[in-house]
């Protein structure tokens, strides 16, 4: 495997991606020399699609040289073992910031995993002003309670092609 100085993971529950995670991995992309998309289990969540159709959702609309994995365990073991393939010399934490509603939730998360392991920075990167009302919750509700406005949802074509077939067939 090629060496990478520093790799960048780009954790979350991706149920499915939106425009806003598509933003901060496009941005990501610049800052570091390894950016990879990991889907991993938030146990208090109850998902829509399953880890096979948010990867697939992720290989057909993350920007092009993104890694896309998945993750179950801790976080920061994660974070180790993707260390250890790239040969990183340092291993960063992405994670979006929205509104101030998010920052106490994301700090709390920042402060555990530095406590579990030190050595994983964690950056956040603040959102575009135009994605700030965005998130996956709003995307599922709007998937089974109205699809009509399935088309004005800020996710990418492919994900709305999903959330069609969602609502013709159900939960698989
Ligand atoms: N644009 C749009 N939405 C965004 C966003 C952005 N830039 N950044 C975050 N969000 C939204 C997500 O859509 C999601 O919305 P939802 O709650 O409506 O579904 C929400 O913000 C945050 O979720 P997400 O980013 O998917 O992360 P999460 O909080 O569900 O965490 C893991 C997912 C997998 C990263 C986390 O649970 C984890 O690390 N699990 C492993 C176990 C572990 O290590 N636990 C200890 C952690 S301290």
């Amino acid at each position: 495997m090629k060496k990478h100085k520093k790799v960048a993971i780009y954790p979350g529950s991706f149920d499915p991606v939106t425009n806003g995670h598509i933003d901060i991995l496009e941005r990501s992309k610049k800052l570091f020399d390894k950016v990879i998309c990991a889907v991993g289990v938030n146990s208090s969540k109850n998902p829509l699609f399953s880890l096979e159709e948010k990867l697939d959702m992720l290989y057909h609309t993350v920007p092009e040289g993104v890694g896309i994995d998945r993750f179950d365990g801790l976080l920061v073991d994660y974070a180790k073992k993707v260390k250890k393939d790239y040969k990183a010399k340092q291993m960063i934490i992405i994670r979006g910031l929205r509104l101030t509603t998010d920052f106490e939730y994301e700090d709390l998360m920042f402060f555990n995993n530095a406590k579990l392991d030190s050595s994983i920075e964690t950056i956040f990167l603040p959102s575009k002003q135009e994605l700030l009302h965005i998130n996956s919750s709003i995307v599922r509700d709007v998937a089974k309670m109205n699809k009509d406005y399935i088309k004005d949802l800020d996710v990418p074509d492919y994900v709305k092609k999903k959330l069609i077939e969602f609502v013709k067939y159900g939960k698989k």
